[in-house]
């Protein structure tokens, strides 16, 4: 059965607190390991968490201030952890091979078959830890940080494991947007529940060890339930105030389009401030934004515009049945000040990439062959470059899809600059660092890796597309 609808409050994951800082950096130690949580009425759930919990504690770095993550490993598998949206070198960035391995080295147990089953990687070349150390030279955004195991980044983050990472800076701060307790991370993810309450995945080999998904799930995992920061149908409680609402699609392959219902008087509800990659030169009001998987969405819902004590929906368009409700915000009676503002003119100077400039043109196409997904017809290999962009100079990268491919790039984010040869689209303004390549769509955007020369990944965010080979490396120099 379902769990009921709008019976849980809207939980908001704790901020993790660092073991230690210095006059540069902030240390943080998180653990990943199985965790129980109360999701279905009369049974607990087992997660695969950061810290145990799904989602994991958020982190807080400032721009600037280097952030060192000491990632250790309790569970039966071996993990690797990716900071999605991080401007990172290569050996932190969650290189699908830089594995941890489980506790206990992966000798015995499950983990042992898990870590042979991954070529080459055995376990005495990883230990259960390992040092993520992230220089956090990049605007404030909203990051999060989630599993990248190679062949198993799907079962693994449907398992639980992801966080956000929210990175701060004083052109932010300075704006006087809505924050503290009026200042929601929204973490959106679907899930299916087996009937002992525990989470089905069924697209994994039943052995637990082969990589990969099985061919009936290769389109991607859907749930019937919706969760909101881990849990199903919240209802969030909130004044008739503005509100910051940084939502995250962490869905393995679910599309959403997302309203509120009813709408605002006048309509414009969600004012998008921000993207991927932070916030936008100026304001855009949508009555309603499409995510992908992995994309984010910062809005301002300004509560004021509804009478006090009603009570507001967040639904996606794109459901049906128990799908096409995400959350409920029931707004409270009392007057209350709000001293928070969005400025109508400039948010942030936001630099535009000249793509007139590009000194190159790539073309990935992402495309089924046969039992994989590919790009220009070819399955992920690890070590194999795609590409090899020059750091600091401006290049085209043309995604062009058969169906729906949530395309990821990592080290930078990027501008849309032409859909089908058109103006990008209505969710597309912006830093972004994914892009939501509609089915049979080419989109061309504008982007410049910077400072880290190495191999990094582009792939489709559609967890179950990246696990059957939807990936692709570049060797930045
Ligand atoms: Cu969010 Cu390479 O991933």
């Amino acid at each position: 059965p379902l769990p009921k609808r709008y019976a849980t409050q809207l939980p908001i994951p704790s901020v993790l607190q660092p073991v230690r800082t210095d006059g540069t950096t902030d240390y943080y130690e998180i653990t990943a390991r199985p965790g129980m949580a109360r999701l279905v009425a009369g049974h607990d759930t087992e997660v695969w968490g950061y810290q145990g919990m799904f989602p994991g504690p958020t982190i807080e770095s400032r721009s600037g201030r280097r952030t060192v993550v000491t990632h250790k490993n309790e569970l039966p598998h071996p993990t690797v952890v990716h900071l999605h949206g991080g401007h990172t070198p290569h050996d932190s960035d969650g290189y699908p091979m830089d594995l941890i391995a489980p506790l206990g080295g992966g000798t015995g147990g499950p983990g042992a078959g898990g870590m042979a089953g991954m070529a080459g990687m055995g376990p005495a070349t990883a230990k259960p830890e390992r040092v993520y150390d992230y220089p956090m030279n990049q605007r404030a955004a909203t990051l999060w940080y989630h599993d990248h195991t190679m062949g198993f980044t799907g079962p693994h983050v449907y398992r639980g494991l992801a966080g956000f990472h929210l990175v701060r800076d004083d052109e932010e701060a300075a704006l006087g947007l809505p924050h503290g307790p009026r200042e929601l991370p929204l973490m959106i993810a679907d899930r299916a529940f087996a009937a002992d309450g525990s989470f089905a995945y069924p697209a994994l080999d039943p052995s637990e060890v082969k990589p990969g998904v099985q061919s009936a799930y290769m389109n991607g995992v859907l749930g019937d339930v919706i969760l909101v920061n881990g849990a199903p149908w919240p209802v969030a409680p909130v004044d008739r105030a503005r509100y910051r609402l940084r939502i995250l699609n962490a869905s393995n392959a679910r599309r959403y389009r997302l309203e509120l219902d009813p709408q605002p008087p006048g309509g414009g509800g969600l004012l998008q401030i921000g993207s991927d990659g932070g916030l936008l030169e100026r304001p855009i009001a949508h009555d309603a934004i499409e995510l992908a998987s992995a994309e984010r969405f910062d809005v301002v819902v300004d509560f004021s515009r509804y009478p006090a004590g009603s009570s507001v929906r967040l639904v996606n368009r794109l459901g049906s049945g128990s799908t096409a409700e995400v959350m409920r915000f029931d707004i409270g009676s009392a007057q209350v000040s709000d001293d928070s503002r969005v400025p109508g003119g400039t948010l942030a100077k936001v630099e535009k990439l000249d793509a007139s400039k590009a000194v190159a043109t790539r073309t990935f196409t992402f495309i089924k062959s046969q039992n994989n997904w590919t790009i220009n017809g070819q399955g992920y290999q690890p070590g194999q470059s795609l590409a090899s962009p020059k750091l600091g100079q401006v290049e085209i990268w043309r995604f062009v899809s058969d169906v729906h491919h949530p395309v990821h790039l990592h080290l930078d984010p990027f501008q849309v600059v032409r859909r089908n040869g058109d103006a990008p689209g209505e969710f597309d303004a912006g830093w972004k660092d994914t892009v939501d390549v509609l089915p049979a769509e080419g989109v061309e955007v504008a982007v410049r890796f910077t400072d880290y020369a190495g191999r990094f990944l582009v792939h489709c965010h559609n967890l179950e597309h990246e696990d059957m080979a939807s990936m692709g490396e570049f060797t930045t120099q």
